[in-house]
């Protein structure tokens, strides 16, 4: 006999009832364990009363699996680094925009209903998952959740478009040149002319990364092929820019309330204090992090913060982002602004810049993801 449940769909949830968060987080990339660090921020954070929370992690090779809702699991704690594994029941999405009805399958028995969801916090960072392939299966599910779409997520992910978009919106960025795969190889004495024009030293970087892994500075250009070595660890498409001399500046950004603009808050600098760590590389972000200070808000006269906050909005709506993104620049010493990036999924552990900024912003972290839910319940689903 056939027992198997019918998989019944729980229809968008009763307004009477505590709106339903999926907190999605861990996930394929190299930044998984800082995903999940951040889950146990968020779950320890979050306004119980007001939200049911369903805590979903995707393990390193991408199963969705329900996970334990207990923000120590999920924290790094003397030097352990948490991780999704395989175990609990595994999640399905819906399979069609008709309902929004979970599903979770345990040691190969019949699919149950988990119920609905009304809204997703994708808590990823790095591809697949801050890039725009969560955020496509979302919308194919018609589900609705925190943060950038699909485009604005790609774009933010890949420095070349990012940069192409931000040059369209008539935005200040340094100089670059792309090398795509094989290029370089075929021919390089070309290439390494044009990087000369850039003026040394240049930047060299993976397109798509993030956490400063795989970017080298370079002074002399008999260096250049080590250091697109180093960035095709991580991407074969390699961006290399002039250097920026400045002090960098970073500014939290919130996407506006329906029909009204995003907000910026105040800048702050980031402040390398040791200066073995030639630039704020992945040792200063994350394991010498005493080497690293946030300054918030900058020391930088008013009109210069006002200026950063401005651009850090055009940023925002030139990529078309949603919900929050952290945007980074450089102020030069006269005072200039060039934005560096825009990362559609900024660090979010109580102890990361984003909130830190919002803090120091009048604007406090259980605070700050609720407005981010209330932004993502009230935007519509489908074309927007
Ligand atoms: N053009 C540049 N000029 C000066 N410093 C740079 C430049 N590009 C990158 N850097 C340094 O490298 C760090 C990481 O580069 P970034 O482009 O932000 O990569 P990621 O996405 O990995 O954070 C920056 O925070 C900055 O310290
Ligand atoms: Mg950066």
């Amino acid at each position: 006999m056939d027992t198997t449940p019918a998989a019944v769909p729980v229809t968008a949830s009763d307004p009477a009832q505590r709106p339903r968060v999926m907190l999605l987080f861990g996930g394929r990339s190299g930044e998984h364990a800082i995903s999940c660090a951040t889950a146990g921020g968020v779950l320890r954070a979050i306004d119980r009363e007001k939200y049911d929370v369903v805590p979903v992690g995707i393990t390193r090779s991408g199963r969705w699996v329900l996970a334990e809702d207990d923000p120590d699991v999920w924290s790094i704690t003397d030097g352990r680094l948490p991780e999704v594994t395989d175990g609990a029941g595994q999640v399905l999405l819906p399979q069609s925009a008709d309902d929004r009805a979970l599903q979770v399958v345990r040691d190969g028995s019949a699919p149950a209903v988990l119920g609905a969801v009304d809204v997703v916090f994708p808590l990823l960072h790095g591809p697949f998952g801050e890039d725009g392939t969560v955020q496509g299966m979302l919308e194919l599910a018609d589900l609705r959740y925190v943060g950038a779409g699909v485009l604005a997520s790609a774009v933010g992910m890949d420095k070349h478009f990012m940069k192409l978009l931000l040059a369209g919106a008539g935005l200040p960025i340094a100089p670059f040149v792309v090398l795509r795969p094989g290029e370089f190889d075929r021919d390089p004495a070309p290439w390494i002319q044009t990087v000369a024009e850039l003026g040394l030293p240049v930047f060299v970087k993976p397109a798509r990364a993030g956490s400063s892994l795989g970017i080298s500075k370079v002074t002399d250009l008999a260096d250049l092929p080590a250091a697109i070595d180093a960035a095709r660890q991580h991407d074969p498409k390699v961006i290399v820019e002039a250097a920026v001399v400045g002090r960098e500046i970073e500014c939290a950004v919130l996407g506006g309330r329906p029909g009204e603009p995003a907000r910026a808050s105040q800048p702050g600098e980031i402040v390398v204090t040791d200066s073995r760590h030639g630039f704020y590389d992945f040792e200063a972000k994350y394991l010498d992090e005493a080497s690293v200070r946030l300054s918030c808000p900058a020391d930088l006269p008013p009109d210069v913060l006002e200026e950063v906050r401005a651009i850090a909005v055009r940023t925002f709506d030139a990529v078309g982002c949603e919900g929050l993104a952290r945007v980074d620049v450089f102020v030069t010493p006269d005072d200039g602004v060039v934005v560096n990036e825009i990362n559609t999924m900024p660090g979010f552990t109580p102890f990361s810049m984003y909130p830190r900024m919002w803090e120091a912003s009048g604007l406090a972290y259980p605070q700050l993801i609720d407005e981010l839910l209330e932004l993502a319940l009230t935007r519509p689903v489908g074309l927007r």
